[in-house]
């Protein structure tokens, strides 16, 4: 019989990626990543491979290759795409807009053009709460809440993602597309083989603070303390990864009941805010560091605060995030304290051998 659960998960190596890769082999699918680990590293792989105790398929090519993605296609039978693979740094879309329209646009159009060709029709875009308009009352932003216009290239290939698929759903009528507007993901799996991986100094908060700990960085500033909030600092909806990967699973099983000529816009995000001052504080009482900071000035394009109305997803998907903001932050601290090292698979693999907790 056909296997009717390949899933294509494009930067599947990537931070989100890799924690959904996982997540979707431990709820029965069969994830075949294509990533040419520009954003990555081969620890990742191994680290997934650790996790689920068996090897993964995966494509190390461009996704703006057209000819190659092709040949991807025609070799699998996939049930669905969930399309990850994308720049992400804000500030360097700004300095670098070619290489983010170009990249982020690009593999876009190959992969959805494929989707078409080869008969797949569940898709799953990653898209970004970044596309809101902040409410004045500074309510939690719902789906309903209108666009900005995007404050950077990043945001505005986002946009135009989105754009670009209902505009190819309208002339093929048989595709289901999820739009899965991402709030601020953060942490790392609790095994601490698969975690965040900037390349080079991190721009989010979580990496900064994690590496100015273990010394890597000398200092984490803090972009601003004038805003109008309780405590001066913004103020953003930090959502564990591994929430993120599992409603990336509760998406395509939904997909899969849904009938042609689907879309829908959902958030992903906890449905609470946290100031970053908050966020420093709770790191430093649950990891008993002391952080090395300071106050600077704003930085550009930050929005004051946005946090997610989360119940459409709860309402459609059955999902909601269920990890605390204490996880999310001692798993990624975990992570930064052991990535990669070969202590940290042995640890686990001996955790799980005698049923502890690790
Ligand atoms: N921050 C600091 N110092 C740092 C880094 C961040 O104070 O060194 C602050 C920022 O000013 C902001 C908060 O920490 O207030 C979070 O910043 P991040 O860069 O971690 O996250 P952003 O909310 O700016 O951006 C993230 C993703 C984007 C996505 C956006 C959606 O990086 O890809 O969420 O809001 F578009």
């Amino acid at each position: 019989m056909e296997n009717r659960k390949e899933i294509l998960v494009t930067g599947g190596a990537g931070f989100i990626g890799s924690h959904t890769v996982v997540e979707l082999i431990q709820n029965g699918f069969d994830p075949v990543i294509i990533d040419d680990f520009r954003n990555s590293e081969e620890v990742i792989l191994e680290g997934i491979e650790r996790i689920v105790k068996r090897k993964i398929k995966v494509y190390r090519i461009d996704l703006t290759d057209y000819n190659k993605v092709r040949e991807v296609f025609k070799v699998h039978q996939f049930c669905a795409v969930i399309h990850f693979a994308a720049y992400k740094a804000v500030g360097e879309s700004v300095d670098r807009p070619i290489k983010y329209y170009r990249n982020n646009l690009n593999t876009l159009l190959n992969v959805a053009e494929l989707a078409i060709e080869f008969n797949v029709f569940e898709f799953i875009f990653s898209s970004s709460c970044t596309l809101y308009e902040v409410p004045l009352d500074c309510a939690a932003v719902s789906e309903k809440t209108p666009l900005c216009e995007p404050t950077s290239p990043y945001a505005s290939t986002k946009k135009m993602g989105e754009r670009i698929l209902n505009d190819i759903a309208k002339t093929n009528p048989r595709l289901k597309i999820l739009f899965l507007r991402y709030f601020n993901p953060i942490g790392a799996h609790f095994s601490g083989f698969i975690g965040e991986l900037p390349q080079g100094r991190p721009n989010n908060l979580l990496p900064y603070i994690t590496q100015t700990a273990m010394g890597k960085l000398q200092e984490l500033t803090v972009f601003g303390n004038d805003y109008d909030t309780a405590d001066g600092t913004c103020i953003r909806d930090y959502i564990h990864v591994s929430d993120i990967a599992e409603a990336h699973v509760a998406g395509v099983q939904w997909l899969m009941e849904q009938l042609p000529n689907t879309k829908e816009v959902i958030n992903l995000g906890t449905g609470q805010g946290k100031s970053v001052s908050e966020i420093i504080s709770l790191f430093e009482s649950i990891t008993g560091e002391k952080l090395n900071w300071k106050f600077g000035p704003r930085r550009a394009g930050d929005k004051e605060q946005i946090f997610a109305n989360a119940q459409k997803a709860k309402k459609l998907l059955r999902w909601t995030s269920r990890r605390s903001i204490e996880e999310a932050i001692s798993s990624a601290w975990k992570w930064e304290m052991k990535k990669g090292s070969p202590s940290v698979f042995i640890c686990y693999e001996k955790a799980q051998q005698k049923g502890t907790c690790f």
